[in-house]
């Protein structure tokens, strides 16, 4: 999973942020599939779970510092996700316990739950955002 020029919302904090995600989400997906050790998953996801709250927090601050009207929708986005991430996570410790059938399933489920909906989240709501926010504030 790579971040790609085309994904740019045009702001430039924003896009570094989702940089670090991707590049994080990248080692998550990488830990679950080879099976590697149990610290590597679980450090994987708890720095994923504080940068994704540092995050959304950051996006959603811009919308409230500039009035944003698509705030309410947006943030029900990264709620949503919030919730999802932590059903994620409650299943992750199975492979800590050496459950492997488990280690396909939550491949998959990763890869919906995680890497598709962010890049659907960052081409359909991120790049608004980012659109609105450049229209209005050059040095962002
Ligand atoms: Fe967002
Ligand atoms: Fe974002």
């Amino acid at each position: 999973m790579e971040w790609t020029e085309d994904l740019s919302v045009g702001v430039d904090t924003i896009d570094s942020q989702h940089k670090e995600l991707f590049s994080r989400i990248t080692d998550l997906v990488a830990a679950i599939k080879e099976h590697t050790c149990k610290f590597k998953i679980g450090d994987v996801v708890r720095f994923l779970d504080e940068y994704i709250v540092f995050h959304f927090g950051e996006e959603e601050k811009y919308m409230l510092q500039h009035g944003y009207p698509g705030y309410p929708g947006h943030k029900a986005q990264h709620n949503e996700f919030i919730a999802n991430f932590n059903n994620l996570k409650s299943e992750l410790p199975k492979l800590e316990g050496g459950q492997k059938p488990g280690s396909y399933d939550l491949s998959v489920e990763t890869n919906q739950v995680v890497v598709d909906w962010i890049l659907d989240h960052i081409t359909n709501v991120d790049k608004e955002l980012g659109k609105f926010l450049s229209s209005r504030d050059k040095d962002l």
